[in-house]
C-alpha cells in the first residue's frame, strides 16, 4: 500500500470515529469524514451492495480526489471500509477522478476510474489530462494495474478533447464483453458519450460515440451510465453549464435521462425522450447497479455544485448521497421508487383519511418528526370549488421551516427551505410541473435528519434536498387556503 493511502486511512479511521452517529444521517451515506462528491463503483460485489465515493477525508471541500469507500446488505445500513484509492501515482497524482466497478471472471473486483494529471502546454499554461485507468482487488484493498492508464488521448474519437474525457461505467454483455461508456467533450465545445468495448476489462476498443449532445443539454456530459429497463435503453447524464427549459432543466449542473432504442449495427442510441431525473434543488452525478434479483437501482450525489454555500461549519463532514431508488419506465418516462427494503424501517404507523384543512394551518397528533416516512393524497374538498395553494411544512419551530407547496391551478409543486437555517444567499426553492390533467396529488415524502426527496405520483417526478436545519425543529404542518382533503400515513423510520 502507497504512504499516502495509508496516511489517509490512518486519517479517516481515527477522525471518522469522531463523528457521533447522531451527527450523520440516519440512512443516508455521508463521507467517513470530509468531503464526499459522486457515488462510483456502485456494485454488487460477493452479496454485498458496494458504494465508493469521491472523496477527500482531510477537509470538507473539493480537493486531491481518493476513493472512500462502504458496503451493505440492505441499501441503508451502510459500514465504513478504509480508503480504497488515493492519487498516488505520476498518472493520477490530479486525482481518482469517477469511475466505476465490476465482478471479474476470476472473482476479482475491478476497479475503472478518471485518472488525472496535468500537462504544460507552449505558452505555459497547465491543462488536466484525463485518462483511463483501473485496479483490482478482494473488496476491501486494491492494485493499481502495471499497465495503466489503459483508455488514452490516442483512444479518443477526432476532435475529443484530451482534458474532458472521464467517468467510465462499466458494465458485462452477454456477448461475453465488458463495455463502458466515457464522457468526452466534441470540438464543438459541448458533450458526448463515448462507448468502449473490452473482453478481460483491461485492454479497452472504441466502439462508437453512443449519443451526441450537439449543444442542446448544457454542455459536457459527465457521469454517464447506460442501461436496457423495461424494453428500452435508457443514458443518464449530469450535463455542465445548462439552461432552464421552463420547469423541465435548471440552471447550472443538472441531469438528463434520455430514453430511446439501441441500433446494433451503429452502436448508437435512437433518442425518443428524454427529461430531467430530478426535480429538486440537490440531486447530480446519478450511478446504477443491476441487482441480482433484476432491480435496476440509482444512487446520486444528493448535493448540488452551484450550491455548495448551503452548508453546517460545525460539521466535520460534508455532503450525503440520495437514497438507493429502483427505477422502471413507463410510457416514455423514468420512474424512481425508494428501495423496497426502506419498509423495514418503517414504525409506529399513523393514518388519517378524509382531514379537511380550510383556510387555516393544522397540525395533527402523532405527525411529526426528522425520519419520517410520510404519505399523502391531497384533492380538493369541493371539486367545483377547487382550492388555490395547499402547503405542507416540515422541520419545522418556531424560527424554522421547510415547506412543500402545490398550486393545483397552475399544477406546479414547489420546494422552498429560505426558512431552513441559510444564511446564504443561494437557490432555495426549485419548482416542478406536475398533475397536469388531475386534481389528486400523490406525495411520498422521506426524511431524513439533513434531507428531504419527494416521490410525486407513484414516482414519475422527484424532488430532492439538503435540509441542514437543527434536528429540533421537527414541527410537521399542513396548510390550505381553499378547502382541500387529505388522507395521510406516516411512520418513523427506525
Ligand atoms: C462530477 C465530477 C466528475 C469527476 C468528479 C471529480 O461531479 O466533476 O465528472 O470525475 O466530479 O471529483
Amino acid at each position: 500500500m502507497s504512504k499516502m493511502l495509508e496516511k489517509a486511512r490512518n486519517y479517516e479511521l481515527t477522525q471518522g470515529q469522531q463523528i457521533k452517529a447522531e451527527e450523520r444521517p440516519a440512512f443516508h451515506i455521508s463521507p467517513y469524514v470530509g468531503w464526499m462528491n459522486d457515488p462510483n463503483g456502485f456494485s454488487c460485489y460477493k452479496g454485498e451492495y458496494h458504494l465508493f465515493y469521491q472523496y477527500n477525508p482531510y477537509q470538507t471541500q473539493w480537493d486531491s480526489m481518493h476513493w472512500g469507500h462502504v458496503v451493505s446488505k440492505d441499501f441503508l445500513h451502510w459500514d465504513y471500509l478504509p480508503a480504497a484509492l488515493a492519487p498516488d501515482e505520476d498518472y493520477d497524482k490530479i486525482g481518482c477522478f469517477s469511475g466505476s466497478a465490476i465482478e471479474l471472471e476470476d472473482g476479482r473486483q475491478l476497479l475503472m476510474y478518471t485518472s488525472v494529471q496535468q500537462e504544460k502546454l507552449d505558452d505555459g499554461t497547465v491543462r488536466d489530462v484525463q485518462t483511463q485507468s483501473v485496479a483490482v482487488g478482494d473488496g476491501l484493498d486494491y492494485e493499481k494495474y502495471a499497465g495503466n492508464p489503459v483508455l488514452t488521448a490516442k483512444d479518443l474519437p477526432e476532435g475529443a478533447s484530451k482534458a474532458d474525457f472521464r467517468d467510465p461505467k462499466i458494465w458485462k454483455e452477454e456477448d461475453g464483453c465488458y463495455y463502458c461508456v466515457i464522457g468526452s467533450r466534441p470540438a464543438d465545445g459541448s458533450g458526448q458519450i463515448l462507448l468502449y468495448r473490452s473482453k478481460d476489462g483491461f485492454q479497452w476498443e472504441f466502439v462508437s460515440i453512443l449519443d451526441e449532445n450537439q449543444n442542446r443539454y448544457g454542455k459536457m456530459w459527465e457521469c454517464p451510465d447506460f442501461f436496457e429497463l423495461d424494453g428500452k435503453y435508457v443514458l443518464l447524464t449530469s450535463p455542465q453549464d445548462m439552461l432552464p427549459e421552463g420547469l423541465e432543466y435548471h440552471n447550472g449542473n443538472g441531469t438528463l435521462c434520455v430514453i430511446g432504442e439501441l441500433d446494433p449495427e451503429t452502436h448508437k442510441l435512437k433518442e425518443q425522450f428524454s427529461q430531467s431525473v430530478d426535480y429538486g434543488i440537490d440531486y447530480y452525478a446519478m450511478q446504477t447497479l443491476l441487482a441480482p434479483d433484476g432491480r435496476r437501482i440509482m444512487i446520486a450525489w444528493m448535493q448540488n455544485w452551484d450550491t455548495l454555500a448551503y452548508r453546517r461549519n460545525d460539521s466535520k463532514w460534508f455532503a450525503q448521497m440520495s437514497l438507493p431508488r429502483e427505477l422502471s419506465i413507463k410510457n416514455g418516462r423514468l420512474y424512481q421508487v425508494p428501495v423496497r427494503e426502506l419498509d423495514a424501517m418503517r414504525t409506529n404507523k399513523v393514518a388519517y383519511t378524509d382531514v379537511v384543512i380550510k383556510d387555516t394551518r393544522i397540525t395533527l397528533d402523532q405527525v411529526e418528526g426528522r425520519t419520517v416516512d410520510l404519505e399523502l393524497v391531497i384533492r380538493p374538498e369541493d371539486k367545483t370549488n377547487v382550492y388555490e395553494k395547499f402547503e405542507l411544512r416540515f422541520a419545522e419551530n418556531e424560527k424554522y421551516h421547510s415547506a412543500l407547496s402545490f398550486r393545483p391551478h397552475e399544477s406546479v409543486l414547489k420546494i422552498d427551505r429560505k426558512f431552513s437555517g441559510s444564511e446564504r444567499a443561494v437557490i432555495h426553492q426549485r419548482r416542478c410541473q406536475v398533475n397536469k390533467d388531475s386534481n389528486e396529488l400523490k406525495l411520498r415524502v422521506v426524511l431524513d435528519r439533513y434531507s428531504v426527496e419527494v416521490f410525486i405520483n407513484d414516482g414519475e417526478q422527484v424532488m430532492s434536498a439538503v435540509i441542514l436545519t437543527d434536528q429540533d425543529a421537527k414541527g410537521i404542518s399542513f396548510f390550505a387556503d381553499g378547502a382541500a382533503k387529505i388522507d395521510l400515513v406516516k411512520y418513523d423510520l427506525v
